[in-house]
Parts: structure tokens; C-alpha cells; sequence
């Protein structure tokens, strides 16, 4: 498999990410971290070690309908957060923004419990793949239309544990 972004670049990027996040919520107030599960945990493991003692964090679980109907666009909720939004800073972590369908329905949903803000930051980005058009307000990477694995994302529930970002190719 392709290396396509090692761990020190990753490593180099959350930090400033972290930063950058931690800039823009100035005040000091409480930034509320929702993982999306499975893809995110690494990332956000990673990114909220690298931020203050002032985040808090949940954990919510979904799962998209078959990749390849590409336009339905149906997501389930498989695990809902554990406590409300309500007036909080609330910041989604997600692994990868592809076609942002799975981003789109988050967001909606979340936006629906009156978080005081809702931002939501991915480390990687599929721009060409994009079917709606979805806000990301953090980043971490651009990349090309490639099936990439590692650092939290799977190929059939494997190679979520790789430290780099793959692309996988055919072994
Ligand atoms: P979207 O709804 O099409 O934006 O898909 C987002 C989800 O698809 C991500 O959370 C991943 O679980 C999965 N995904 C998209 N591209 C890749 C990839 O290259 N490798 C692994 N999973 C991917």
C-alpha cells in the first residue's frame, strides 16, 4: 500500500488545526467535540489531545447506505450522543468529507438542538467527489479521488489502526 500522507505530516497538521480551532474560540468557553464513529476516533483522540482542558466530548454513530447507490443519500443513526447541545460550541469530527451526503445529514440533525454553533472539521476532503454542498470549516487535507485507508478509516472494518494515511491499492 501507497503511503499517501505519513504520520509526522498528520501529526504536524492537527497541531495546527488544534491552534487554529482554539484560536477562533477565543473567549475561553467550552468546545464540545462530537465524534463521528467508526472513522473518527483516531483523529479525534489526536486532536483533543492537542487542545485545552476545556473541551468535552461525545461520541455518536452512523452508517450510510450502500457507497455505490451514490445519490440516495440515506444515513441511519446507529448511536445517538449521550447528552444534549443546547447552547453549546459544538464542533462535529469526522474522518473524511467524500460526497458529503453523511456530513449533510449530521449537520441537520445537530443544528435541530439548538447548539449555540455548529462547526465541523474533517481531516480529509474528496472535493471532486462532492454531490451537495456542504460546509467544512476546518480541513486538514485536500486529496484526490482515491479509496484511502488508515488513521481511523477502514476498507471492510481493516486497517483502521495504519498511523499513515494509505491508498489501497490491489494486494
Ligand atoms: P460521504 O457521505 O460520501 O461524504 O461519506 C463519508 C463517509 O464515507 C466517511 O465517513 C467514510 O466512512 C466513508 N469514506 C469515504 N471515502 C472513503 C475512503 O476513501 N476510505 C474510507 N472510507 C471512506
Amino acid at each position: 500500500m501507497d503511503i499517501l500522507i505519513d504520520e509526522a505530516r498528520i501529526r504536524d497538521r492537527i497541531r495546527e488545526m488544534a491552534a487554529k480551532i482554539e484560536a477562533d474560540y477565543a473567549n475561553g468557553e467550552e468546545i464540545h467535540l462530537v465524534c463521528v464513529l467508526k472513522g473518527g476516533f483516531v483523529f479525534m483522540s489526536d486532536l483533543v489531545r492537542a487542545m485545552g482542558p476545556r473541551v468535552t466530548m461525545d461520541f455518536i454513530a452512523v452508517s450510510s447506505y450502500g457507497k455505490s447507490t451514490k445519490s440516495s443519500g440515506e444515513v441511519r443513526l446507529l448511536k445517538d450522543l449521550d447528552s444534549g447541545l443546547e447552547g453549546r460550541h459544538v464542533i462535529i469530527v469526522e474522518d473524511i468529507v467524500d460526497t458529503g451526503l453523511t456530513l449533510t445529514y449530521l449537520q441537520d440533525i445537530l443544528r435541530a438542538r439548538a447548539p449555540r454553533s455548529l462547526k465541523t472539521v474533517c481531516l480529509l476532503s474528496k472535493p471532486s467527489r462532492r454531490l451537495v454542498d456542504v460546509t467544512v470549516d476546518y480541513i486538514g487535507f485536500s486529496i484526490e479521488d482515491k479509496f484511502v485507508v488508515g488513521y481511523g478509516l477502514d476498507y471492510a472494518e481493516k486497517y483502521r489502526n495504519l498511523t499513515h494515511i494509505a491508498v489501497l491499492g490491489n494486494e
